[in-house]
């Protein structure tokens, strides 16, 4: 077995790949053409091979050279390939909101999928993009690995920003033996929210350790206004736990200036990847080329 690394997965591929048995891993060649085309090789023998070729889809530049390391892996004989996109982009766009629009989710995932046996990605916008994947495709949680972190530290009470958010703080609230609260939000435009907290609350607030947990972190509206709300009910601390932290522009440095300890996994590089998801990706890519090995 083979782990390929794509160049926006390299640390989270490498401990795949010691989760996996600490089977060989190995990064691409990338260069640019003079005239800007995109130039992939990879090294290795991957004949016969199975091969687990990790890259999130952050950016176009990062699709393409997804799609791009499939073929090569593909062209290099590769027995079985398990396409792992920790952080799948494009994703919010699942369906057509206004005619002419494209449905980006379905149409990307049915490319990644056209060179792949198996596709793995984690908390995916909707999961019911699995579908359009048209192979085995499998949904991780970045919940246990959250978890898996949070449980060494004091945590009272866990709060997602909105309703849609409710299962990933009960099943966290549930690995940690803690309640959770889920907050009413309204959308003003894409950097501004307005929250509000739920009439009854499982605790008095004051002085307690609570964490905001939610799937991604983008402009930091959401998590800079809920730690607001928080903060005006007198807690003792804020952590706040995404599962995929993009930050974008001054993101970290304003949701800095409002919690105590920002956390994210590690399905894309960023300053606050603390918790891992190797372990349930490996699990997973584990499970499905067992099921379906006929050796
Ligand atoms: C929304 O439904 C999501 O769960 C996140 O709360 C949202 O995408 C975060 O975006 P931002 O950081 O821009 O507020």
């Amino acid at each position: 077995m083979y782990v390929v690394a794509g160049t926006a997965s390299t640390s989270l591929a490498e401990r795949i790949s010691r989760e996996l048995g600490n089977v060989p891993f190995g990064m691409p060649f990338l260069k640019r053409f003079p005239d800007g085309e995109l130039y992939v090789r990879i090294g290795g023998q991957m004949a016969g091979e199975d091969v687990v070729l990790v890259q999130s889809t952050r950016s176009d530049q990062d699709l393409l050279e997804l799609l791009f390391l499939e073929d090569a892996v593909r062209q290099s004989g590769a027995r079985r390939l398990v396409v792992v996109v920790p952080y799948f982009g494009y994703a919010r766009q699942d369906k057509v909101f206004f005619p002419g629009e494209p449905a980006t989710a379905q149409m990307l995932a049915q490319h990644i999928a056209l060179e792949a046996d198996a596709v793995v990605s984690v908390d995916l916008h909707s999961t019911d993009t699995l579908k359009a994947f048209t192979k085995p495709a499998y949904e991780a949680s970045g919940i246990p690995a959250m978890a898996r972190l949070l449980r060494q530290r004091p945590v009272d009470l866990l709060v997602s920003p909105d309703k849609g958010g409710t299962d990933r703080a009960r099943r966290m609230g549930q690995l940690l033996d803690r309640p959770w609260v889920a907050l009413e939000k309204q959308r003003i435009d894409s950097e501004h929210v307005e929250l509000q907290l739920p009439r009854e609350l499982p605790m008095e607030l004051e002085d307690k350790h609570v964490v905001i947990v939610d799937d991604v972190i983008s402009t930091g509206g959401t998590i800079v206004e809920a730690a607001r709300l928080l903060a005006k009910q007198r807690v003792g601390a804020i952590t706040a736990a995404c599962t995929h932290g993009l930050f974008l522009r001054d993101a970290f440095e304003r949701i800095k200036a409002v919690t105590d300890e920002i956390y994210s996994t590690d399905t894309l590089a960023n300053p606050a990847e603390k918790a891992s998801v190797a372990p349930d990706i490996a699990a997973i890519v584990k499970r499905h080329l067992s099921s379906t090995s006929t050796a």
